[in-house]
């Protein structure tokens, strides 16, 4: 008997099921069973038509990417052909979202029709590989070489009626979808066939001058917003074959270029960040029966930079949000910022004006905390200050109902003190969203020693709905993602003094595939943030140890970074960065001064000193549990820290070079330049013992 999939008769028609939960992907085992249905439809008389679909939620949402992941080659080529030969017309019939294989066998159907609300897609970029079963092939027959390129390039999901006007799709079913289809499927029959084959039609594949100007923008789209990524240059490599050669030829092309992806480091780095994104949803303790706390509304603390993006990440969900600040001008220049961000948004296109008014009268300006006795939750997000936070804390602790949850958008204060100026330390719980908070998708949820089983579930169930990615972490300095940051930006300063240049340090780093390098991070957030946290930090220094020079004298000077127009580098009206003599003169002053001798550094040390630093830190993290999994730590610089997801994540990276090689360099910079560079002890013991995975 059939595990995953079913054929059932209905008045003349066959319905093949796909029931394998949650997302119906289509492994080897759903594979082989589709195709046995298919032949059992085949050759039974009274079946006239075809319809298939997916049990649950969703059509099916592509290959089984547990079985990619051991770089198995989907077996999905003679499932494909058996579908688009059957003697009898078969109608696909999509819910939910088809996507990458799942979209790759509705192509290979005579018929898709789709429910209100569908998406269809091939998102196989986002995991280092290109469609495998004959997509490239297909969809351009379909769609045109144009869309097929925009699809698999960015790999973004298209809508139900777009997909209709591309011509992926024969038609939108507005009632019973099941009946819908099983409807289209008897009138195909009744036509007589044959039934269009979509590897058949050529009319949409263009000319070599036609598609020369297309594949050359694709490629430029590609390294623009998939810098250094191969799948999807891999993707239209695949589509090109499409238009030069017969459809089995250009199927053994993509074959190839497939498996060439498959097998390659970028594949195994996004295919793990895409499994890590998802078990961070895993907490130990936190089961899916643990309750959780409704959030109908919100407060928050604070109008500034982070407190607006928050109120603005919950307005966009729908979830409205009061917000005050103690300072009348701060409110007001908040409530403008929120205001300006949306208009820029709809002149971008990204929603209309109706959506902004809205999303606008759902933030509520006020002065005081009247109204704030009846929010869900309600999250501080006034100045790193200790004492002061500790005093709101205590102000609304006399304020809020019971059932609320108090939360502090603190980068690094102690989430234990807060919860002491509380009587209810239990819902008391760390948010720290990051900067721009309306867009960046991490939230770390710090979770203090008293802090409820059910605050943290609210939290990540919360999260989710803000489409943002939380992850649990311990009550540390910095928590996770800043305490890493530390050793990362001190060592990118200890270069600068050691001969590299500011700018030499960012090309290195970009080039690696950060999003920006870390001095250009720095201006951006400011400088005098950077040196707040350095002072904070000072007392912490062992004596004698080496610290930064030149961050202090860049404050002196009030060069704070994009904000006064020069910091590390010096930016022209348009924020453009360019080198500064200036602070060229001053690092080696400063050098000088210290008696540090000035040597020329290659790249590869630059990205050596600064992404081992991350990662010399992140081990001392997850031994002292601070982080649950390497692979949350992963989550965190790949969604918060613009690292690139086709290096995986810091620690990921580090088994791909191997701990045995990480920690040999280790080894070496200590020698160098001192204990700072202590190898942890996890990373000792791993290379020791030969290891090549964290612990789980
Ligand atoms: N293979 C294996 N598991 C998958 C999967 C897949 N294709 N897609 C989703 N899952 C799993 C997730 O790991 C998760 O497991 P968990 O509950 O144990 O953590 C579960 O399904 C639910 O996934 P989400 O939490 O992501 O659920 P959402 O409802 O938020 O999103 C989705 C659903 C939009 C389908 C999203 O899961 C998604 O984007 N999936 C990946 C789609 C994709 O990349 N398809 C292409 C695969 S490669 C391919 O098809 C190659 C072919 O060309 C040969
Ligand atoms: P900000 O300076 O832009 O805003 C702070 C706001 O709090 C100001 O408008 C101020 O008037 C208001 N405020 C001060 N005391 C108040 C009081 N008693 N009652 C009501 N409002 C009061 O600061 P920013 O950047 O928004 O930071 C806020 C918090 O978020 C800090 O704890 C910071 O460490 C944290 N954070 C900041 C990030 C960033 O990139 N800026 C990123 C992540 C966290």
């Amino acid at each position: 008997m059939n595990r995953f999939v079913t054929l059932a008769r209905r008045d003349g028609v066959g319905v093949i099921t796909i029931d394998n939960p949650p997302v119906n992907a289509l492994s080897r085992a759903v594979a082989e069973e589709a195709g046995a249905c298919l032949a059992e439809a085949a050759s039974d008389a009274e079946i006239r038509a075809v319809v298939v679909m997916g049990a649950g939620r969703t059509f099916v949402a592509g290959a089984d990417i547990s079985e990619l992941q051991k770089a198995e080659l989907p077996e999905l080529h003679s499932l494909l052909s058996a579908c688009e030969n059957l003697p009898k017309p078969v109608v696909m019939a999509i819910h939910g979202t088809a996507l990458g294989g799942g979209l790759e066998l509705a192509m290979a159907g005579h018929y898709r029709v789709v429910a209100v609300g569908a998406q269809v897609g091939q998102p196989e970029v986002n995991l280092g590989i290109i469609p495998g079963a004959e997509g490239t092939q297909r969809l351009p027959r379909l769609a045109g070489v144009a869309r097929a390129l925009e699809m698999c390039v960015t790999g973004a999901p298209i809508s139900a009626p777009d997909a209709l006007a591309a011509g992926i799709i024969d038609k939108v079913v507005t009632s019973d979808l099941l009946e819908g289809a099983a409807a289209f499927a008897l009138e195909a029959a009744a036509s007589g066939g044959p039934w269009p084959k979509a590897s058949e039609r050529n009319e949409k594949l263009g000319t070599p001058e036609q598609n020369a100007p297309l594949f050359a923008a694709a490629r430029e789209q590609a390294s623009r917003v998939r810098r250094n990524q191969t799948a999807p240059l891999k993707a239209v490599e695949a589509i090109e074959a499409a238009t030069t050669l017969p459809f089995a030829e250009g199927s053994r092309a993509e074959r190839a270029l497939f498996a060439e992806c498959l097998r390659s480091a970028q594949a195994r780095a996004m295919m793990h960040a895409f499994f890590a994104e998802r078990e961070v949803a895993k907490v130990p303790g936190i089961e899916k029966d643990t309750a959780v706390r409704e959030i109908a509304s919100v407060a928050i603390v604070g109008a500034g930079t982070m407190g607006g993006g928050i109120a603005m990440a919950f307005a966009n969900v729908g979830i409205p949000v009061r917000i005050t600040d103690n300072d009348p001008a701060a409110l007001e220049r908040g409530m403008a910022t929120i205001r300006r961000n949306y208009v820029n948004s709809v002149a971008r296109g990204r929603f209309t004006a109706e959506v902004m008014g809205e999303r606008m009268s759902r933030i509520r300006p006020q002065s005081g905390y009247d109204g704030f006795g009846e929010a869900d939750l309600i999250i501080e997000a006034v100045f790193e200050d200790l004492a002061l936070k500790k005093t709101i804390f205590a102000a609304l602790n006399a304020i809020a109902k019971p059932s609320s949850i108090l939360a502090s958008n603190t980068s690094t204060l102690n989430i234990d003190e807060l919860a002491a100026s509380t009587s209810c330390p239990a819902s008391v719980v760390g948010l720290h969203f990051f900067s721009p908070a309306n867009v960046m998708r991490l939230v770390e949820i710090v979770r203090g020693r008293d802090t409820g089983a059910d605050v943290i579930a609210t939290a990540l169930a919360l999260a989710k709905r803000l489409k943002k990615v939380g992850v649990v972490v311990g009550n540390c300095p910095g928590f996770v993602g800043n305490r890493m940051l530390l050793p990362y930006m001190r060592e990118a300063q200890f270069l600068v003094e050691e001969g590299a240049t500011p700018w030499a340090v960012d090309q290195a780093l970009y080039d690696w595939g950060m999003a920006m390098g870390v001095f250009a991070v720095d201006d951006m957030a400011g400088i005098d943030v950077a040196w707040r946290v350095h002072q904070a930090h000072k007392h912490l220094h062992e004596p004698g140890e080496r610290t930064p020079l030149v961050l202090d004298k860049l404050y002196d000077m009030g060069r704070l970074g994009q904000k006064t127009g020069r910091g590390w580098h010096r930016y022209d009206e348009n924020r453009k960065p360019s080198p500064d003599p200036e602070v060229e003169a001053l690092i080696e002053q400063a050098a000088r001064d210290a008696g540090i001798e000035r040597r020329a550094i290659g790249d590869q040390e630059i990205v050596e000193r600064c992404i081992y630093a991350l990662v010399n830190e992140g081990a001392r993290i997850l031994e002292e549990g601070f982080a649950l999994r390497a692979g949350d730590i992963d989550t965190i610089y790949l969604t918060g820290y613009g690292f690139p997801i086709y290096r995986g994540g810091p620690m990921w990276y580090a088994s791909e070079v191997g701990f045995a090689e990480v920690h040999r360099r280790i080894c070496e910079f200590r020698q160098r330049h001192g204990e700072l560079w202590e190898p942890a002890p996890l990373l000792t013991r791993l290379a020791n013992e030969r290891k090549n995975q964290w612990p789980a």
